[in-house]
């Protein structure tokens, strides 16, 4: 374990909307060999309080730099927008299984992330540059202050859509409303990550248009490893660990 165990010294934490923080840190080895849709399991204080680890997708990973994307919900992930340059961070990781990378004949990839369910999409997106598909972001947030810069995601050659629930930026309403925005190509990837009752709206929809897909799932965490089953959730194949089995599973085995 000594080898994916290991602390880093923090480099930048940076506001980046009224409710969302990027934390960056210098971890070499950590940025060459993650993949996108895997998770860290991040110690948040140097003491026992809280007990258990926060896991947390990887945002970026490039010249040396793991970043994370996250917003403060609770005791574990406001102590994170403490931490400043020169801090460290006890991090575990990479864990869990990726999404795997769309196949050369894909000639379209729709992303589709519901608030925070976004952050693994960015790394994907850093790394499928290249691959020819047609590529969408369809965004679903609560509130403007639940959006944030796209920049980045268009740099990459992805089109955003954005729907809030109030309106106040894009589409009003859920990200289901963006469906019907797409024209879907003849082979088209979709790949989401989001709260569950938005993750299902994709996989019933996915299954009207006879569509494959991937889904990234969110799931409160102890362990981490796949020993304590705390992470269990229903799958078409029976029960299985978030952090050791997924958190990454094919969209049509999962059981809402
Ligand atoms: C694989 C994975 C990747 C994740 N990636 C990110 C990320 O990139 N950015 C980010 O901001 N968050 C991410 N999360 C969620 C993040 O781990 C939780 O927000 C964090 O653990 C909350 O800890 P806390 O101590 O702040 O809140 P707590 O005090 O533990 O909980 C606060 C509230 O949030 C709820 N909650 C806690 N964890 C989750 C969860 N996983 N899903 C749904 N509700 C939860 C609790 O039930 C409670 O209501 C990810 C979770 C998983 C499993
Ligand atoms: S958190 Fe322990 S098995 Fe997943």
């Amino acid at each position: 374990m000594s080898d994916i165990l290991k602390s880093y010294p923090v480099v930048a934490l940076k506001q980046v909307s009224p409710v969302y923080f990027r934390l960056a840190f210098a971890a070499p080895g950590l940025a060459r060999v993650v993949k996108p849709g895997q998770f860290i399991h991040i110690k948040v204080s140097e003491g026992f309080e809280p007990f258990f680890r926060r896991p947390f997708s990887v945002y970026r990973a490039h010249d040396g730099i793991v970043e994370i994307f996250f917003e403060p919900v609770g005791k574990g992930s406001r102590l994170l927008t403490s931490k400043k340059r020169g801090d460290t961070l006890d991090v575990l990781g990479p864990l869990g299984k990726p999404f795997t990378p769309p196949a050369a004949g894909i000639k379209q990839i729709v992303f589709i992330g519901g608030g925070i369910g976004a952050a693994p999409f960015m790394l994907f997106s850093d790394r499928i540059k290249v691959h020819k598909a047609e590529k969408l972001l369809l965004y679903g947030g609560r509130s403007k202050a639940h959006t944030f810069s796209m920049t980045d995601f268009k740099k990459n050659g992805v089109r955003v859509l954005t729907a809030t629930d109030d309106g106040s930026v894009g589409v009003k309403g859920r990200v289901s409303e963006l469906f019907k925005e797409i024209r879907l190509a003849p082979a088209t990837m979709i790949y989401t990550c989001g709260p569950r009752p938005m993750m299902a709206a994709v996989q019933a929809f996915a299954k009207v248009h006879d569509l494959r897909g991937e889904a990234s799932c969110e799931e409160v965490m102890a362990c981490g490893l796949g020993a304590c089953l705390g992470c269990s959730i229903p799958t078409v194949h029976g029960y299985r660990t978030v952090c050791h089995d997924g958190p990454v599973f094919g969209l049509n085995e999962l059981v809402f």
